[in-house]
């Protein structure tokens, strides 16, 4: 099969379409002919080498919709160990649903993951109830463009998007947010606070870190939640100290990684303020809470409220080329890889 093979770590160039043995599959898991994987930023980390300790050589991709080999039936599924940027994957049973009739497989990649930690973010972590106000960072990006649109379907008013550019900010305005504000702006955390009518905003889903964070959390109402789903290295943090996402109990971090921001006790109970976190990989063990969520962001996608918006679709040999877009920050909802196309 053909495969994006990672050999060594490094910049987008690492990526090389080979001709690899298919994986074998091992107790609970079945292969999975795939049509569409999809990019996360995670993968970008792995490739780099910021996240240490991946087994090489590997084929990253973290998740992926095909035909079951065994029944033929339509599905997707979440790769923990990686192998979506191939034409099969081994995946496990468990992390595994069907795509409804009706879903396409676009839809069912980009809900999967990255929809579902939009929804872990919102409600499970954020707590969020219908009339709370709700900001959200990257709001143009792939978990970004699902949480506007899920918080708006959820009920919250009012939703506010940051973006770093007006395009971006347009996208996330077309979205239905009713405010999109630029995270670099010097005042944000007034810009947030005024957004959000003045008291401040209940739940403010941050996957940036830094300054971003840090206005967030100064913006929040009384009662409002922080909720942490990852940050960016700081420009001062080494290669490799980045520790690998979602490992239990987390592990150490750079102190003079600028990304990271750190909260009081004081700050906590003066604000009357919450802070949460939220990794996906913590919902995939729960078999019916995965599907739980599967089920429902299926729904609302069936019901025309929540839309992968397509960024772009590249061939196995444009991997590579998708992740420097990624990082250039330059594009927005989902990156798909169409690992059939060779040209
Ligand atoms: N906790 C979880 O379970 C979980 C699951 C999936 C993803 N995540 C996290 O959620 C975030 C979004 O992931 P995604 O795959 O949907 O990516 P994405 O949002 O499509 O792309 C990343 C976006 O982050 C913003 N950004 C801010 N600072 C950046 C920097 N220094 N370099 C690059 N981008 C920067 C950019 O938006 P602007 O240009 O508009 O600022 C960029 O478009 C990532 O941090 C990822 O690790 C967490």
């Amino acid at each position: 099969m053909r495969a994006a093979v990672l050999r060594r770590p490094g910049g987008p160039e690492a990526l090389r379409v080979e001709h690899v043995p298919e994986p074998s599959v091992g107790p609970g898991e079945s292969l999975i002919d795939v049509s569409l994987s999809g990019i996360n930023f995670d993968d970008l980390e792995q490739r780099s080498g910021t996240q240490p300790g991946l087994p090489l050589p590997t084929v990253l991709g973290l998740e992926a919709a095909g035909r079951r080999r065994t029944d033929g039936r339509r599905v997707v599924a979440l790769l923990r160990r990686g192998g979506g940027y191939a034409e099969v994957v081994a995946a496990r049973d468990a992390y595994t649903v069907e795509i409804p009739a009706g879903l396409d497989d676009a839809h069912a990649v980009g809900l999967f993951e990255q929809g579902g930690t939009a929804y872990g973010a919102l409600l499970l972590a954020g707590r969020l109830r219908a009339g709370e106000s709700v900001a959200v960072s990257a709001a143009a990006g792939g978990v970004g463009h699902l949480a506007v649109q899920l918080a708006l379907a959820l009920g919250a008013s009012p939703v506010i998007g940051l973006a770093s550019t007006p395009a971006k900010r347009r996208f996330v305005t077309a979205l239905g947010a009713d405010v999109a504000l630029d995270p670099a702006d010097p005042e944000l955390a007034d810009r947030l606070r005024e957004a959000a009518g003045g008291i401040g905003v209940d739940v403010f889903v941050d996957s940036v870190g830094g300054a971003v964070a840090s206005a967030g959390l100064a913006a929040l109402a009384p009662f409002g939640r922080l909720v942490c789903l990852g940050w960016r290295p700081g420009p001062d943090a080494p290669a490799g100290t980045h520790p690998p996402a979602g490992t239990h109990p987390p592990g150490p971090v750079d102190p003079a990684d600028a990304g990271v921001v750190a909260v009081t006790t004081a700050q906590l109970a003066h604000g009357s303020i919450g802070c949460a976190g939220f990794w996906m990989r913590h919902v995939v063990d729960h078999r019916d809470l995965l599907c739980r969520i599967a089920d429902r962001l299926f729904a609302l996608a069936a019901q025309g409220r929540l839309t992968v918006h397509v960024d772009r679709t590249v061939a196995l040999h444009e991997v590579g080329a998708a992740h420097a877009a990624v990082a250039a920050r330059a594009t927005t909802g989902k990156v798909l890889v169409d690992v059939r196309r060779e040209v």
